[in-house]
């Protein structure tokens, strides 16, 4: 990387990354490149002007709040705007498949998810000495890439799908072609934002250096290279300060994108969480359901409220954010958030910065989106999932094994971690997996989720949350789109 670099410009940055494209409804369309690169090369250049920046999705969410701002004033519901957006990202097959042979310098990208799902801890079994996950066919096959397409509903997403597929593959050429798209949908009403267990979602952001320049109280600013590869603060794993990696020039402003099927078992988790919790001494499912998350429903962070929900709170970015897990019980008791809660361990704060470890370089930013229908009354009755929902999980960072792979592997699937705790924290109750199991699935527990008995080991379902796929692909920035991978 050169090191004299240019001025960050949000027009070169695309929109998903650093906020977010707007949508209701959001495809990831999975697709590998036909034979003829070059073919597709130059069609890919035709798609360059429909790619959304960053400039353009603070310009349309700048939109999108005058008009619900106009709409508050006259009272009104606020008029329907058009949106759509479109960005692109490329697995290591993709790379290799285009012909770039330069090594992005990350170990988990250039190996691919699926071989990376030991790591990972997913489910699976073991066959000729290799192993492989329970995912479906689909992602076990080579993805060369994967174009994100939102939108305001199903209609513009399906028309600009068409429009991109349309590119690639107008008149007799067909230069890509679909392996699967997934499609996500925000979940209605009130339970709009809310992932399919019920949890307010992305709300814990870092905010970027020198562009998020309002941060939110307790929200922690990381420096660019922490999301943007090339930026200052970007850590190339491995790599020795005396001989230091040094990435392409064109991966400057692109960011890594650690992408997962996730399906959740929402009634097997609620039905776990009304038999566990104990009522009659104020420990309700809903308390213990916050204390898994580290979150109760609302937003509102058990380390701030740890005996009842503040929903006001919860939705009020001034104070949703606002703690460290560093009241002066918290390094040492669960008394308001469990050690394997999740939020806990997916950004620990204090527990390690305490000790003098910083978390800079493990923040990631999450985008992506539910998919799946709301629960049927079959569904609650019986208690058992019947119909696919979850998440499309999307974790940008400008290191997957610093970041996406580090948490995963290393915090959510550690018992021991956070370290130096006088208990066992056991597995993050959401997402810590292993698959040392006879079934490829091991057994899973944690400490503390009760606060009156909090020695206390609860074994916790094998399956709440099981992948069924997933890619690691890289993002570029505008110009290198342009001038690397088109033609
Ligand atoms: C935060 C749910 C998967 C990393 C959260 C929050 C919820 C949630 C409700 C709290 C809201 C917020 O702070 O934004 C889920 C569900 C998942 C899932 C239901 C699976 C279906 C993952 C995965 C990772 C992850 C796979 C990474 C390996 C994080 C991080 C935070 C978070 C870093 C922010 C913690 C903080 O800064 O306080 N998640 N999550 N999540 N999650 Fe997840």
């Amino acid at each position: 990387m050169a090191s004299t670099l240019p001025p960050f410009n949000p027009a070169n940055v695309q929109g998903d990354i650093l906020v977010g494209l707007p949508k209701k409804v959001q495809h990831y369309l999975f697709f590998q490149i036909d034979d003829d690169v070059t073919a597709f090369r130059k069609r890919l250049h035709l798609l360059i002007p429909l790619i959304t920046t960053t400039a353009q999705v603070q310009d349309d969410r700048a939109k999108i709040a005058a008009n619900k701002k106009k709409a508050a004033e006259l009272g009104k519901a606020p008029e329907l705007l058009r949106l759509s957006g479109v960005n692109i990202a490329f697995s290591q097959f993709g790379l290799t498949k285009l012909g770039i042979k330069d090594d992005m310098g990350d170990t988990a990208f250039k190996s691919g998810q699926l071989n990376d799902t030991p790591n990972l801890g997913d489910a699976g079994t073991t066959v000729n000495n290799k192993f492989v996950p329970n995912w479906i066919n689909a992602f076990k096959n080579q993805i060369h890439g994967v174009v994100i397409i939102s939108g305001d509903c199903d209609l513009t997403v399906a028309a600009t799908q068409a429009t991109v597929l349309g590119i690639f593959n107008i008149g007799v050429r067909i230069t890509l072609h679909e392996v699967l798209t997934l499609k996500g949908v925000v979940r209605p009403g009130d339970q709009k934002g809310h992932e399919h267990f019920g949890f307010l979602d992305g709300i814990s952001q870092p905010a970027v250096k020198d562009f998020d320049t309002k941060p939110n109280p307790g929200q922690e600013t990381v420096r660019q290279g922490v999301i943007l590869c090339g930026r200052e603060g970007d850590v190339v794993a491995g790599s020795k300060p005396e001989q230091p990696f040094v990435r392409p020039a064109w991966a400057l402003d692109g960011s890594f994108l650690a992408l997962r099927y996730l399906f959740q078992l929402v009634p097997e988790f609620d039905n776990f969480l009304k038999a566990s919790a104990d009522p009659t001494k104020d420990f309700t499912s809903d308390l213990l359901g916050a204390r898994l998350v580290g979150r109760w429903k609302s937003g509102a962070p058990v380390d701030l409220f740890p005996l009842a929900d503040n929903p006001d709170a919860g939705k009020d970015p001034l104070q949703n954010n606002n703690f460290r897990y560093d009241f002066p019980d918290d390094f040492k008791t669960q008394d308001r958030c469990p050690f394997a809660g999740h939020t806990r361990k997916t950004n620990p704060r204090n527990d390690l910065e305490s000790l003098g470890f910083s978390t800079e370089n493990r923040r990631i930013i999450r985008r992506g989106v539910q998919f799946g229908p709301e629960l049927t009354h079959e569904e609650v009755s019986s208690g058992k999932t019947q119909h696919g929902r979850g998440l499309i999980f999307v974790a940008y960072c400008g290191s997957i094994t610093n970041g996406f792979q580090f948490i995963q592997q290393s915090w959510a699937n550690n018992p021991g971690f956070p370290i130096q705790k006088p208990i066992t924290p056991g597995f993050d109750a959401i997402i810590g997996q292993n698959n040392q199991g006879p079934n490829g699935i091991g057994p899973r527990s944690m400490s503390g989720a009760n606060p009156n008995n909090q020695n206390a080991t609860l074994s916790l379902p094998t399956e709440w949350v099981v992948p069924k796929g997933g890619e690691y692909f890289f993002s570029p920035s505008i110009p290198a789109l342009r001038d690397t991978f088109s033609l």
